[in-house]
């Protein structure tokens, strides 16, 4: 089973009953291993989390750290990026080449590497007079 087809699955899940906008991410990781996540809406809306936040939680529930490949699915009419916070958090764990997959499930699709999403990244380097 593809990347694609693990954030299909868990998509299924999504907790959307406000936007109505259902999203299934999977990060696979250096191990091999795979994590999933949905987007989960509240009804105090700015408590809602992304599928790419809860996919990224998972895997640092799991005690791993780095992803190698990432994969984004909603019903959209094209291919739908991750949020602002999302290339942020996933730039804290993907290497800057890591490819990012993203899919409708009408099956558009379209490739971007992390450092393509986030550039100029806000980073550890950054910190190093802390
Ligand atoms: N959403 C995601 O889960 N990931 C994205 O990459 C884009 C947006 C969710 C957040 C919210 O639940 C809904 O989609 C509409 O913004």
């Amino acid at each position: 089973m593809s990347l694609i087809d693990d954030a299909a699955r868990v998509r299924e899940n999504a907790y959307a009953p406000y936007s109505k906008f259902k999203v299934g991410a999977a990060v696979k990781t250096a191990s091999g291993a795979v994590f999933v996540g949905c987007n989960v809406e509240n009804v105090a809306y700015p408590e809602g989390t992304c599928a790419e936040a809860g996919a990224i939680a998972a895997m640092i529930a799991a005690g791993e750290t780095s992803i190698v490949e990432v994969a984004v699915i909603a019903e959209s009419p094209s291919p739908v990026p991750p949020c602002g916070g999302c290339r942020q958090k996933l730039s804290e764990f993907a290497q800057p080449g890591a490819r990012i997959t993203m899919t409708t499930t009408a099956g558009a699709q379209q490739e971007m590497a992390v450092a393509e999403l986030l550039p100029g990244a806000f980073d550890a380097s950054h910190m190093d007079q802390v």
